[in-house]
């Protein structure tokens, strides 16, 4: 089969497998000029099964080339979430050149090792599988990094509602260090842990990102805690704040972040999906697409560390023709754009609601759908509803209304806004708070209107992009 992207609902900015399942995003590092993205992949079916490893690279994160299935299961059996590091000083003993090695979970929760000589195009196995037994329960996802203070490999790796540490020397032989928990998140297994720091002046902040159940959105999420890591284990003092997690939508799981990059900046990519529901999904030949990539920052306010994302800017190559509209009022009830459809674009907003006591959208907007995205004045809410969104009837946990607290910027709402076909990312206050959504629009379901309610708004500025498609046999 010879997957053209046109199908419907298929992203066309966003990663997405050929065709069959993808899951997960890992493994991500950069390496020899090019940033690798690794992922859960089923590759004989649409739904989740025997886990492989697929692979793409991408020299800009934007653009990408898929790879063969880099590491299929054996006779451990599936190969489940894990990381990728460049042993590049040859600590594993693996190759005197170095080799790239991933460190991944095993269905049965044990841990294992493969390496790569090639830059990643083929992988062996390491004949002392498995370097972690399994200890009983859910104990999956290792994260690992080279820490120069310690002069050791530190891995961070899930266990029922906790993260474990363990540390080596060389890849091959851990030893339990430590462990974190808090006290959200507690009645499904923690996942895929993410471990990195941000310094803040002389100061040195480490993240924790974990995936887990509790998000905001009613189900799974990706968690932050903001701390310290001692080389035994992680602490934090703040793991109350309520409003620690990474995204206000339902689509948003299992993420993780690039290492090795030749740049500071920390660069995130995520599964836009919920387990509930997943498998469910109306779309055909592939399931499961990966989120934008994006930027996060640290940033300390006056309730704490906050964290706030911004999309990776090298996606602005995919801006395409523009529309633009200035200083313009929206009469209550008014449909301000109804000439301009699409379900392919960025759009920026800088909104004033003055009189109005709700202000927003509605995009992929047909004769009877339309997602809607709404800021309620009163509450300084912003909400995103997709119960009447076209294809939600699929799965009862799929409809629903996802909102987030935002503070007008002086009296401004800033909004910028990523429509893929079946993907809606919105990012609230340059990153404060982003919403991720997938929805599945009618046929007709390509308009979009800008209006107000309860009295006249002010759009001081929008611009309308529209993107092109990321895969080159499209279009
Ligand atoms: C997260 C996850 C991981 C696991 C993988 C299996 O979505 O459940 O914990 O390793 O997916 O595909």
């Amino acid at each position: 089969m010879s997957p053209n992207y046109q199908e419907r609902f298929r992203p066309r900015f966003h990663f997405s497998p050929q065709q069959n399942w993808k899951n997960d995003p890992h493994g991500l590092i950069y390496h020899a000029d090019e940033y690798h993205l690794f992922y859960q992949h089923h590759a004989h079916d649409s739904v989740w099964g025997p886990m492989c490893w697929g692979h793409a690279v991408s020299a800009d994160r934007v653009t990408w080339q898929h790879l063969p299935i880099a590491i299929a299961p054996d006779e451990i059996g599936g190969i489940w979430t894990g990381c990728v590091v460049d042993d590049r000083r040859n600590t594993s003993g693996f190759s005197a050149d170095g080799a790239l090695v991933a460190v991944h979970s095993y269905e049965d929760q044990s841990v294992g090792l493969a390496y790569s000589t090639d830059r990643g195009r083929t992988w062996q196995r390491y004949p002392g599988n498995p370097v972690i037994p399994s200890p009983g329960g859910n104990f999956r996802d290792p994260q690992v990094f080279w820490w120069e203070e310690s002069q050791r490999w530190h891995m961070a790796i899930s266990c029922e509602q906790s993260i474990h540490f363990f540390a080596s020397v060389d890849l091959r032989d851990w030893q339990k260090t430590g462990e974190f928990t808090a006290a959200m998140g507690k009645d499904a297994p923690w996942e895929v842990p993410d471990i990195f720091y941000f310094d803040l002046g002389e100061q040195r902040h480490w993240v924790l990102l974990v995936s887990m159940k509790g998000a905001p959105a009613g189900g799974l999420g990706v968690r932050y805690f903001v701390g310290e890591f001692d080389g035994q284990t992680f602490h934090t003092q703040d793991e109350l704040a309520e409003d620690g997690w990474l995204d206000f939508g339902p689509d948003n799981y299992a993420g993780s972040t690039w290492k090795d990059t030749p740049d500071s900046r920390r660069v995130y990519l995520a599964w836009m999906n919920d387990w509930r529901y997943a498998e469910s999904v109306p779309t055909q030949v592939w399931r499961g697409a990966a989120t934008i990539p994006r930027e996060l920052e640290l940033v300390e306010t006056a309730q704490g560390f906050r964290i706030i994302q911004r999309p990776l800017s090298e996606l602005k190559q995919l801006r395409g023709n523009k529309n633009q509209w200035r200083h313009t009022s929206i009469a209550a009830g008014e449909n301000l754009i109804a000439n301009i459809r699409g379900n392919q674009y960025e759009l920026c907003l800088q909104l004033r609601p003055r009189a109005a006591t709700e202000v927003g959208l509605h995009v992929l907007k047909g004769c009877n759908c339309e997602l809607d995205i709404r800021y309620h004045t009163q509450q300084e809410t912003l909400s995103v509803n997709r119960m009447n969104s076209g294809q939600v009837g699929f799965h009862g946990d799929f409809p629903g209304i996802a909102s987030s607290k935002i503070n007008l910027l002086g009296e401004t709402l800033s909004l910028q806004i990523f429509v893929d076909h079946s993907l809606v990312e919105v990012f609230a206050n340059q990153g404060e708070a982003v919403i991720s959504m997938q929805v599945f629009p009618d046929e007709d379901g390509e308009g979009l209107a800008v209006y107000a309610r309860g009295g006249d708004a002010w759009l001081e500025s929008m611009d309308f992009w529209r993107m092109k498609s990321i895969w080159e046999t499209v279009d």
